[in-house]
């Protein structure tokens, strides 16, 4: 199959892309594809809404820049940050213009949120689910555009460089497309394409207990590495402070920061409102600084988990505002207005990812990413809440503005067809569910929150087994989703592993208890 723009994704930045796209150039073909149902993503669970200036009176650019930049601890890219806030306002009014609802006053103002590490209300929101809101929208306004082909249930195995058609060494690699799996036939077919933007979200399911749904297994960033594009910043990893406990060993529901900003305490299980022990800020600190204050109180304690105190807050006011937290939250027999709520960090968001420029160009010709797989250096070493989907749009968007005036059509190259020869269908399935489960404990014992070099070095001497074995498991057999997905994962985890071992200092949210702050003397002595 052939495309003009192939899209691999389709969250709030694939779909951006796609519809735009598709809008400027009537005559060109956009194709989107998908591992799952069109609208699963990241995008479609996020809670607590957008970070954008829209009062002026009493907020700046200048105050959600330097909030950005205090949250990033010295790694963000200043240039980077002013022109994403700076650009933002206008990337909503788009959606809002396209239909996306978010809410407001009783004059039609928009309402603003608040949330860890930000100074002033800025975040805008459709009650509790503002990302529901925006890939509604999103998929809707594609919906109407013929020229966009939408793929769900197509899986995005390895994208399509001179590798696969070249005898010579070469070092300047462009992107033809991507070879891509039909979960439903299980063919894989090869969609070339004159240029191909990752747009394939995060990686939290590589720690097994995280917020985000199952899809989120970090491929996009596993195929840029092995295309040998440029990855950057993959140990920071932002671990949300308040995923609901429940016991199991399973994706969380998310009991989103802007609760904290309603006024929500945390206690620990003998009542204690612990925050003010680690941050003068207390429940509003930046969420690695309240992620590794839980950490330790529960390291101390013993205890499985701490609590989300709410019963002092008004509750038809939080259900107005949290209606899907206060349900889901029921469902699982806690009641807001009674019940603490038990909570416990989980893997959340990846700030790292493959490095972009400012026009989300990648290290290869033709291959741009955007989004949550994306490094563009808005958010150095800590993402401040809601930077991110605004982010996503306005790099879309960046794409989008660079595509107008180069386009990227490219001579048709005579690219092979998938082969996979002498491989046979895997018939123990367990073995990949095994794999995986061992892997993710892995990252979570020895690549969590809190890290040291002992336990990382452990981690990558026990990963490497786990890369032989799912390297020749991918070998002997026919490819399939699980399959893909395990190695990627695999390739993910070394790339945290190996960039946190580089990193001699502790930075936004990189934690490592061999290091303090100030003293960067044991650093050199520390060889890896
Ligand atoms: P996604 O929305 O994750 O989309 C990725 C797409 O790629 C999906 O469609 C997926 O199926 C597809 N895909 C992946 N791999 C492949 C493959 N191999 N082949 C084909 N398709 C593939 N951010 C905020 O700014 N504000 C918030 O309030 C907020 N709340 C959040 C709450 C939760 C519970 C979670 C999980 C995240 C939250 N975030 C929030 C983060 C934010 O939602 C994400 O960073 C953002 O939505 C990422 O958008 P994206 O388009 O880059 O990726
Ligand atoms: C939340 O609602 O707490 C998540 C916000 C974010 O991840 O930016």
């Amino acid at each position: 199959m052939e495309t003009n723009f192939l899209i691999i994704g389709s969250g709030a930045a694939g779909l951006t892309l796609a519809v735009k796209l598709a809008a400027k150039f009537p005559k060109k073909k956009i194709t989107v594809v998908t591992k799952a149902h069109v609208s699963e993503s990241n995008t479609k669970y996020a809670q607590g809404g957008v970070a954008a200036v829209f009062d002026l009176k009493k907020d700046s650019f200048q105050k959600h820049i330097d909030d950005t930049l205090r949250a990033g601890d010295g790694l963000c890219d200043e240039a980077v940050v002013e022109m994403v806030i700076t650009e933002g306002p206008e990337r909503l009014r788009e959606l809002m213009e396209w239909g996306a609802k978010f809410d407001t006053d009783a004059n039609g103002q928009l309402t603003l949120g608040r949330e860890g590490g930000h100074s002033k209300f800025r975040v805008i929101h459709h009650k509790d689910t503002t990302g529901n809101e925006i890939e509604r929208t999103l998929l809707e306004r594609s919906n109407k555009l013929q020229n966009i082909t939408m793929l769900p249930h197509h899986f995005a195995i390895d994208l399509i460089t001179e590798h696969h058609f070249l005898e010579e060494k070469n070092e300047n690699l462009s992107c033809y497309g991507a070879y891509v799996l039909d979960q439903i036939s299980g063919n894989i077919f090869t969609i070339k394409a004159d240029c191909t933007t990752l747009a394939s979200g995060g990686m939290g399911q590589v720690y097994g207990h995280t917020t985000n749904p199952t899809v989120a297994t970090g491929d996009g960033i596993a195929m840029a590495y092995r295309a040998t594009a440029r990855i950057q910043n993959m140990e920071f990893i932002q671990f949300h402070p308040t995923a609901l406990y429940d016991g199991k060993n399973q994706s969380s529901f998310l009991i989103s920061e802007a609760v904290r900003g309603f006024g929500a305490f945390l206690r620990n299980k003998i009542g204690e409102r612990f925050m003010f022990n680690y941050d003068a800020r207390g429940e509003l600190a930046s969420r690695d600084i309240v992620s590794r204050a839980i950490d330790s109180e529960m390291k101390n304690s013993g205890d499985d988990c701490v609590y989300l105190d709410c019963t002092h807050l008004n509750i038809d006011d939080f259900k107005k505002h949290f209606p899907n937290i206060y349900e889901t939250c029921l469902q699982r027999n806690k009641n807001i207005a009674k019940d603490w709520i038990p909570v416990v960090p989980a893997s959340h968001y990846l700030c790292g990812g493959v490095v972009v420029d400012v026009d989300g160009r990648t290290s290869l010709q033709n291959l741009f990413a955007c989004g949550e797989c994306s490094y563009t250096g808005l958010h150095g070493a800590n993402r401040l809440a809601s930077n991110s989907l605004l982010e996503a749009l306005v790099y879309a968007d960046r794409i989008f503005k660079y595509l107008c005036k180069h386009q990227p059509w490219q001579t048709t190259k005579d690219i092979p067809e998938w082969n996979d020869a002498g491989t046979v269908l895997l018939k123990d399935v367990e073995i990949l569910q095994q794999k995986t489960v061992q892997l993710q404990s892995l990252m979570r014992r020895f690549a969590g929150v809190v890290r040291n070099n002992k336990d990382l070095k452990k981690a990558s001497i026990q990963l490497e087994m786990l890369y032989f074995e799912a390297e020749a498991l991918y070998q002997k057999h026919k490819l399939n989703t699980s399959l893909s997905e395990l190695r990627n994962m695999v390739n993910v985890a070394h790339l945290i592993i190996q960039q946190s071992l580089i990193r001699k200092e502790n930075r936004g949210g990189y934690f490592n208890e061999d290091y303090n702050k100030e003293s960067v003397e044991n650093i050199v002595n520390d060889k890896i």
